[in-house]
C-alpha cells in the first residue's frame, strides 16, 4: 500500500516519535509498505512521521544510489537509537520526499553507532559511513521531529521561507501523492 506523503509544514514532522511497543503493530506489513512508498517516490529513505504516524522507524534503500563505491544497504529500522557518531563532518546536497524541490548542504559526521530493532524484533548493533550514515542521520532526524533545513544558517532558512510555504499549501511539483497541511 502506498502512502501519501506528508509535505513540510505539517505538526506531526515537527514530533518527537514514541517507541513501537512490541506486538501493537504489524511492523512487518508496515515496512512492507513503507518500502513501496520510498519507491514509488524514488526516495532512498522514508521515516514513519512522513506517511503520519508518530512512531520511531526509518526505511533506507541506498542501493537507489547505483555507485559501485556505496555499500547497498536496504534495511528497516525498529526503534533506533544512534548511540555514538564521529568522524569528520561532511557537507552534501540533501532532500527529503517532504519538501519536493528544494536541496541544500547539510552537514553531519562521517560514521556512527546504531542500535534498532529490525521487523523480527532482533535487536541489532551496527556502524556505518559514508552516504549510509547519511540517510541514516536524515532519517533518524525525521523521528526527533528534525527536518534538513532545520540545519541551514538563519539566512538560508529566510531565502527558502517562501517556497516553503508554498509547499505546505501544495504549491509544489512532485511526482507522487502527498498530504498538506494548509488547505487552499
Ligand atoms: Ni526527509
Amino acid at each position: 500500500m502506498i502512502y501519501p506523503i506528508v509535505a513540510y509544514g505539517d505538526p506531526v514532522l515537527k514530533k518527537v516519535a514514541q517507541d513501537i511497543e512490541k506486538g501493537s503493530l504489524d511492523v512487518a506489513k508496515l515496512s512492507e509498505d513503507m518500502f513501496e512508498t520510498m519507491e514509488n517516490a524514488h526516495g532512498v529513505g522514508l521515516a514513519a512521521p512522513q506517511v503520519a504516524l508518530n512512531i520511531r522507524m526509518f526505511v533506507i534503500d541506498t542501493s537507489v544510489f547505483d555507485d559501485e563505491n556505496i555499500a547497498s544497504v536496504r534495511k528497516a529500522f525498529i526503534n533506533p537509537v544512534i548511540e555514538e557518531e564521529w568522524g569528520d563532518e561532511w557537507p552534501y546536497e540533501e532532500g527529503c520526499l517532504s519538501i519536493p524541490g528544494v536541496r541544500a548542504d547539510v552537514y553531519r559526521p562521517s560514521n556512527l553507532r546504531i542500535r534498532y530493532f529490525d521487523t523480527d524484533w532482533k535487536e541489532h548493533v551496527e556502524e556505518f559511513d559514508g552516504m549510509t550514515a547519511r540517510v541514516i542521520q536524515h532519517e533518524y532526524d525525521h523521528i526527533e521531529g528534525v527536518l534538513f533545513v532545520d540545519h541551514l544558517s538563519s539566512i538560508k532558512k529566510r531565502l527558502l521561507k517562501g517556497k516553503l510555504s508554498n509547499i505546505s499549501k501544495g504549491e509544489c511539483d512532485a511526482s507522487y501523492r502527498m498530504k498538506f497541511p494548509v488547505k487552499k
